[in-house]
């Protein structure tokens, strides 16, 4: 038998190509692994109006932890349209698979290292070594939303909050609400992890990225619990960034930075900004992390128009591949393909098109393999 039962999601679009890529540099590795495929995505969307069918969640139950390649996810009225005949007008929603899987399984933490590997002709600056924590499961990701806004509601808010008053005059059906919704638990788990990864990691700082100012309750807890947690590690210092602020000063002073902690909407933005400094999407990897079971994706969409070309960047997978090592506690083949990634990327000899090269994502993957 196999060490472990990995769950195998390639989901829409380029997530094929990339797990082909992954799959080389796995074989490679000799990683003791099965491989269960499990379906997940557009298609079951389509056809079973759910991207995320039951049978996927028994497999992840059954295995160690997960990767994923990406997803295509459209606005609400693309999405009905999109169902086979017989399953349309029957007032299916559809859901993110990977905001539901992040849910269901608590896959509180949201990893996502933004290193600048030496060579690379995208990085923005030299040097870059920047880890996002994203808080994964609250915040306006809990997809409590109301539109139109139910009379009952607005009453209930209204008595508790003057504020509503204004809106007295707005029809129901002309309002959209949004529920954010941050915990102490989930702020202080988040903050912790990061502290603990920069405490293991050598990192001076973790940097507290929020909006306290105007979000003053669901922004203010994160901060607040920041400053509890930081006491407990006096040798790491804590930094207050406002989001907007967060954003000019990456781009301005990027190596003033290392770890970075923030809640679900703000990490979502502002991990995409890191990722663009050291490379872009095909660089963007990324954990979902909770106690027991972790799903390992890279973060740029399923690129339609791209798939079954084998043209996409692999990095961002095979990094996502190395955090799924190093979670493992298989940490020297982490550090193995981590170092054959940073080989074949300061050689500037295999390319992908966004690199300025032709080659295609497998014979990166080859590259890279070759190397380990
Ligand atoms: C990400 C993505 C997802 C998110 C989408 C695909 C739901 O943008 O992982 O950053 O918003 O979390
Ligand atoms: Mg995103």
């Amino acid at each position: 038998m196999a060490k472990y039962k990995i769950a195998w999601m390639p989901g829409d679009g380029v997530g094929n190509d990339v797990m082909d890529a992954a799959r080389i540099v796995l074989d490679k590795a000799k990683f003791d692994a099965e491989y269960v495929p499990a379906d997940i995505g557009w298609e079951f969307w389509k056809t079973e109006a759910n991207p995320l069918p039951d049978r996927t969640l028994d497999i992840l139950k059954n295995t160690d932890c997960a990767l994923f390649g990406a997803i295509t996810s459209l606005p609400k009225e693309e999405c009905e349209s999109a169902l086979i005949p017989e399953l349309q007008g029957k007032g299916h929603v559809y859901a993110s698979p990977i905001v539901r899987l992040r849910q269901e399984f608590n896959l509180r933490t949201n990893l996502r290292p933004c290193k600048g590997y030496e060579g690379n002709p995208l990085n923005y600056k030299d040097g870059i070594d920047l880890v996002v924590f994203r808080e994964n499961t609250e915040d306006l990701y809990v997809g409590i939303e109301f539109h139109p806004l139910p009379d009952e509601v607005r009453d209930v808010v209204r008595k508790h909050h003057k504020k509503m008053a204004r809106f007295d005059k707005t029809p129901g059906d002309e309002i959209a609400v949004s529920l954010r919704v941050n915990t102490k638990t989930g702020c202080t788990n988040i903050i912790t992890d990061a502290f603990e990864y920069a405490k293991k990691h050598g990192y001076k700082s973790v940097t507290v990225v929020e909006k306290p100012n105007v979000v003053r309750e669901t922004s203010g807890l994160m901060v607040r619990t920041a400053r509890e947690v930081a006491k407990k590690y006096p040798d790491i210092e804590l930094w207050e960034t406002n989001i907007d602020a967060m954003c000019m000063w990456l781009i301005k002073n990027p190596l003033d930075y290392g770890v970075l902690v923030t809640s679900n909407m703000f990490g979502d933005i502002v991990s995409d900004l890191c990722a663009q400094l050291v490379g872009g999407l095909g660089f963007a990897a990324s954990g979902n992390i909770g106690d027991n079971y972790a799903v390992f994706e890279p973060t740029h969409g399923s690129a339609p128009k791209y798939a079954g070309q084998y043209k996409v960047n692999p990095m961002a997978m095979l990094l996502s591949v190395k955090l799924m090592f190093d979670w493992l506690g298989e940490t020297e083949l982490g550090s193995a393909l981590d170092g054959a990634m940073a080989d074949v990327i300061k050689e500037g000899k295999i390319l992908t098109y966004d690199m300025g090269g032709t080659n295609t994502s497998l014979e990166v993957a080859e590259a890279v393999a070759g190397r380990m």
